[in-house]
Order: structure tokens, then sequence, then C-alpha cells
């Protein structure tokens, strides 16, 4: 099946080979997205392919990306994967959270099962893979964390070289430690993750760089999958919603255009709507949203948030994010650090926990169904993107009362769980125990 890179821009759709190493197009610089030609699967054939596909243990079915693989047929030699077992995460129910959410049911897709703890893993399978059939011996990304804690794992089991550039001081510990541990060369630039990228886009072509962030269109096609694999566990059912935390909103484009081609290619038979949330401090896309019109999008300078993956103030993929929001009739909605923290200890006492970003989808979902906008009895998949052990400073500061803004404003939590001191003795553990 021919695969092409095509402008996403509607007044110029120029196609380039799918072979070429681009980021944006070169005619009007505008994003470039992967298009098929003659592609039509069959829907029943390939449904029962992909469940018999589990059955197997060969590396490509046991992957939760690559076992969809003709849904996302861009590569012509499969000896080209590079595979961790990514994706196969579970749709976890929650009774508990459902009602903190005001609704009667919930699932979590989580995405902090992954090989690497989030969902940049079914992304990174295939921009690594890429990279390999490209001939590239060194890759890069600009990262909140989460990608290059992938991308250094994929690069390093590909034989390929990680150059990870993260911001100084603003990345959480865990997803530094596997940088480091994946054997990532590790620059930590003094400017923000928007200046970062500016940079690195400069240096890439310079120094024959192979760019795995998530305007790498390759990356968005393996995201897809987390839609694809969402269906496949619910019976081909969409769902009414799908929620995820919006920053460079690469996710929700890959999400978006995964429901579409399903859709279109008759594997579903509607869209679910899509609902974006993001921290009120790095909100720009929310903002826009509330009169989008072309030329109108703002980046915000400053972001700041404690999730400190959707600290992004200049998203690269708002104009597909908005193009998917308005296909699917979804919505955008912004939280506060309060309600992220809160709605996070939620999901952690459900017995599933996650990464603060993650927990913008709950603390989303609590505001869109108070307002009315979700319905309590509508069917909602969140996507939690990240696990829980990626930034274990946030949950400590959290449940000892320690949290505060970049500002050293206070965020007081109303579930902390304050650890006890206690004392080497018996009778007095008894008496605090039976308190
Ligand atoms: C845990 C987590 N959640 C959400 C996001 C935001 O995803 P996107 O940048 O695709 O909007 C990121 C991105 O780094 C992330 O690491
Ligand atoms: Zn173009």
């Amino acid at each position: 099946m021919p695969a092409h890179l095509v402008c996403f821009e509607k007044a110029c759709r120029k196609r380039y080979p799918v072979t070429e190493v681009i980021y944006n197009c070169p005619a009007c610089g505008g994003l470039l997205e992967v298009g098929y030609t003659d592609w039509s699967p069959d829907p029943e054939r390939l449904k029962r392919f992909f469940r018999e596909r589990r059955m197997s243990n060969a590396p490509l079915e046991q992957s939760g990306v690559w076992r969809y693989r003709e849904l996302i047929p861009f590569l012509d030699d499969f000896g080209n994967v590079v595979t961790l077992r990514e994706g196969n995460t579970p749709l976890l129910e929650s009774p508990k959270a459902a009602a903190y959410g005001g609704l009667k049911s919930i699932a979590f897709k989580h995405q902090g099962f992954n090989p690497t703890g989030s969902f940049k893993d079914n992304g990174m399978t295939c921009g690594a893979s890429q990279a390999i059939r490209l001939g590239m011996r060194r890759v890069a990304c600009v990262s909140t964390g989460n990608t290059s804690a992938s991308m250094s794992a994929y690069a390093s089991a590909a034989g390929l070289q990680p150059i990870i550039f993260v911001p100084h001081g603003n990345i959480a510990l865990g997803k530094l430690a596997q940088a480091l541990e994946y054997g990532a060369l590790t620059l930590q630039v003094e400017a923000n993750f928007d200046q970062i990228l500016a940079l690195v886009r400069r240096l890439a072509e310079r120094l024959g760089i192979y760019l795995l962030n998530s305007i790498n269109p390759f990356r968005i096609e393996g995201q897809k999958s987390i839609a694809i694999e969402m269906m496949d566990q619910r019976d081909w059912r969409p769902p009414d919603w799908v929620v995820l935390p919006g920053g460079n909103l690469g996710n929700v484009s890959a999400l978006g255009k995964a429901f579409r081609e399903l859709r279109d290619l008759g594997f579903i038979p509607r869209l679910p709507r899509l609902a974006v949330i993001q921290a009120e401090g790095a909100a720009p896309f929310y903002r826009f949203m509330k009169a989008p019109r072309p030329g109108g999008f703002e980046p915000e300078r400053r972001p700041e948030t404690l999730a400190t993956a959707i600290r992004i103030g200049a998203p690269v993929s708002w104009p597909k994010a908005w193009y998917e929001i308005e296909q699917s009739n979804g919505v955008v909605e912004q939280v506060s650090e309060e309600e992220i923290a809160d709605a996070k200890a939620q999901i952690g006492r459900a017995g599933i926990g996650c990464e603060p970003a993650s927990a913008a989808t709950l603390a989303g979902i609590r505001k869109l169904t108070g307002a009315g906008v979700i319905d309590k009895e509508a069917d909602v998949v969140a996507v939690l993107t990240g696990n829980l052990l990626k930034d274990p400073d946030y949950v400590h500061r959290y449940h000892t009362g320690q949290l505060k803004t970049a500002h050293g404003r206070p965020v007081r939590g109303k579930f902390a769980n304050q650890p006890v001191v206690a004392p080497n003795d018996p009778d007095r553990i008894a008496a605090l125990l039976s308190g």
C-alpha cells in the first residue's frame, strides 16, 4: 500500500515521498501527515486477525501497535521494526473515580502500562522504525520528559544514538532517570520547551540528526494505535467521549485521525467526541478554541504548571488538534493545579494511579459534567497518559502538604494521606491503629 507524506494545510495538500526527511511542508511550512492511496482493508477480516494475533508469540503480533499494522501501513519492510512490546494497555473501570467525575461509569485507557511508562511508546516504536528505514544513526528530541525517556529506550534498543534536550530543572526526576539509564546523551538546556524546540529544529538539519518530536508524523501514526486498541477492547463500539490531556496536542491529533480513519474504513459506525483538558497556566489551545479563527492562535509565553508534561506554551500540533475537535464536535477545558492534584489523588485511591498531566482528564470531566456538557450517563473513556511513578516528588509533596506552584503558592490537597511516624513500641502502635 503506497504511503506518502502530505501537507495538512487544506490549501496546499502537496505530497512528498514517505522517505523524505522533512518535518514541515517545504512548500508552505504546514504540518505533515502520513497518507495512503488504494487503502481499503476489510474490517471484518482484520478484526478477526487482530484477535488471533494476540495468541501469537511473534514480536510483531505481541506489540499492541504492530498487531494493527494494516491500519498504520507506512513501512515496506517489517525487518526495520524496533519493538519493546508497547501498547497492550488495559481499559480499567472505576466506580469510585466515576463518582468523583460526576459520572455513572468511566474507563481509563492506561498508557502508563507501556514499557517506559507513557503513551509515547506507541508512537516511538514507529518513529524509531522509520529512523532505521531512513538509515539514520542519531535521533534527537526536545521533551518535557516522557518523550526523551521513550526515545532513549527505543533508540538504544535499535542501536541508534539517542540525544535528548530537556529544560534545565523542569523535568520530573523519574523521566530524567530513565533517559540516563537508557544511555541518552542528555543536554539540559537553560531555556523552556518551546525555545529549545526552535533551537533543535535548526540543529537537526545541520548535524544530520533525525528528529523524533511529536511533529514527526510517524510518531502520530503510531499513537493512532491507542484508539485502535481501545476500539478492539470495546468490540468496536465507540464511546460517547474520549478525554485526554493536551500539551503539544500530538495525541489528540493522533486519536482524532485514528477515529476518522476507522469510521471511513468501516470499522466503527461513528466518531466519539473528543475532550482535551489543559492546565490553566498552560492553556493556549483552550483560549484559542473559545473563538477559533485562522491566524488567531496565540502561544502562552510563560507556561506554568506542576503537571510538567503539559507545560507547553506553543503546541506545534494545534492546527491538527483544532481540526479534530471540530470534526468530532469536541470541547476543550482547562483545570487548576488544585483540580489536577485532587483528581490525581482520587485516581490513586481507586488503586489505579497516574502522573499529574494524566489526572487533568478526571479533573476536566468533573468540570464538564458539572457544567452539563458531558451527561452523567455518558459512556466515557479517559486516557491516562503516564505512570504514577514518573513523578514521585509531586506525589510526596501532595501527601505531606508541601506542594507549591513555581511562584511559591501552596497547592492544598483535599485528599492528602500523611505518613505517620511511629515509635518502636508495640503498645503505642496498637493504640495508633485502633484509633
Ligand atoms: C504524561 C503526558 N500527558 C500528556 C502529554 C501531552 O500530550 P500531547 O503533547 O500529545 O498533547 C504528555 C506530553 O509530553 C505527557 O508526557
Ligand atoms: Zn504545504
